[in-house]
């Protein structure tokens, strides 16, 4: 462990200096950064006489800049940042300092994304493998099903990835909650990559999998729905600021995080943890269930979001947002059972499409009351408790616990 002693010793022969109480010191004018320092720099820059050509060129270009100019082009004020000035959105204070928290829970929810790290080759295909290239080891409709779920998730994930990256990071004008969005990104990118290992380990036709929110109308319409509320917020002119435009980020946020998110994984995610229950495709099965456990994450976080925009902004949260934002949930909620309408034209590893809409209806209810809004189905209930005690939070340690240790590290799978 490092110790900061052996740092603080004084030279040898330097004169004990009495220590001073830390004082904040004054804030530095721009104007006076260009000349803070100037004394040293130009003796470490000066030209010396074993200077290449290309040395002395890069010392002499640093004559040129200016700190002040530079500095100016940051996002947000230079003052140190107070916990009042820091906003979700349209924050005037500067973004780079982190500190001091003002949403401990995005912080929180950050360290607790990091706490779960987990990558796809950690876990064991080898069953999945044999089952899958088996000619009597699935039936027709669950082949149908790891094929269907594969195909809408290996694009679906890129699709929020894209949306965080390229529209939300920017509009959301708060360091901690940035930093989640960049943890969550980064979940994304492994979840993409956890599709793209099982496609590859069971020797799918890529082009067709990858293809399939073009090629198939269920997954198509999933995919085209979140993709009309990110162009424009994604918009390099897009910006927050106006009543309209603060609407259509929570337009955004509110389709994918409670509609993509929130709605559209709970099928597909309901489908193949059934099968691992019964034994089937358990590698597949625990990558999703490492994904459903970072998905509700981003599902809090972001309701977190949307909800904490709201109180800052109650202006924007008037009767007509509060029936759009129904009418999405209640679009993507349709779309969802049309998806399990397609994935299940009849009864399959215990369920069928009538129980899958009931779950539906019983998440969308969910999701309306998370927001804060009435519940559109009445009187339903949960088919699937299971579903719950697999995402119920308390009990994921012990599910990491017991993960899979024998890990398949580097390499290609092989089938025999
Ligand atoms: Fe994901
Ligand atoms: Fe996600």
């Amino acid at each position: 462990m490092l110790s900061w002693d052996e740092f603080d010793q004084p030279e040898e022969g330097a004169a004990a200096k009495p220590v001073a109480a830390a004082q904040p010191p004054a804030a530095v004018s721009l104007e006076r950064l260009d000349s803070v320092g100037d004394a040293a720099a130009h003796d470490a820059r000066a030209i010396a006489a074993d200077d290449s050509a290309a040395v002395a060129r890069a010392k002499a270009a640093l004559d040129q800049l200016d700190i002040a100019e530079g500095l100016a082009e940051l996002e947000g004020e230079s003052a140190r940042v107070t916990v009042d000035a820091k906003r979700m959105i349209n924050c005037r204070a500067d973004l780079n300092q982190l500190v001091p928290f003002k949403y401990d829970w995005a912080w929180q929810k950050y360290l607790d994304g990091c706490a779960n790290h987990w990558m796809p080759q950690e876990v064991n295909m080898n069953a999945d493998i044999a089952l899958w290239k088996s000619q009597d080891g699935l039936t027709e409709d669950e082949r149908r099903i790891v094929m269907r779920n594969l195909g809408f998730f290996s694009t679906a994930d890129s699709l929020v990835a894209n949306n965080l990256a390229l529209a939300v990071y920017r509009l959301i004008t708060n360091p901690e909650c940035r930093q989640y969005i960049l943890r969550q990104a980064f979940e994304e990118a492994i979840h993409t990559h956890a599709y793209q290992y099982c496609i590859e380990s069971l020797g799918m036709d890529e082009g067709e999998i990858f293809n399939m929110y073009h090629e198939v109308p269920s997954v198509a319409k999933k995919a085209a729905w979140g993709l009309k509320y990110t162009r424009a917020i994604s918009d390099p002119e897009f910006d927050t600021g106006t009543v309209e435009t603060d609407k259509e980020l929570l337009r955004n946020l509110i389709a994918y995080y409670c509609v993509l998110e929130g709605i559209f994984f709970y099928c597909g995610f309901t489908q193949i943890l059934s099968m691992g229950r019964r034994n089937k495709m358990t590698g597949v099965a625990e990558q999703f269930q490492y994904i459903l456990r970072d998905e509700s994450m981003h599902l809090n976080f972001g309701i977190d979001v949307i909800n904490q925009i709201k109180i800052e902004n109650p202006h924007l949260w008037d009767a007509e947002l509060k029936d759009e934002a129904t009418q999405m949930i209640l679009q993507g909620t349709q779309l969802e059972i049309e998806y399990a309408r397609d994935t299940m034209p009849r009864g399959v590893l215990g369920m069928n499409a009538a129980m899958m809409e009931d779950y539906l209806k019983f998440i969308a209810n969910r999701r309306l009351s998370q927001l804060g809004l009435p519940e559109q189905y009445p009187g339903t209930t949960n088919p699937f408790p299971w579903m719950s005690e697999i995402m119920d939070l308390k009990k994921e340690k012990n599910f990491f616990e017991t993960r899979v240790t024998e890990y398949q590290t580097g390499g290609a799978l092989a089938w025999d």
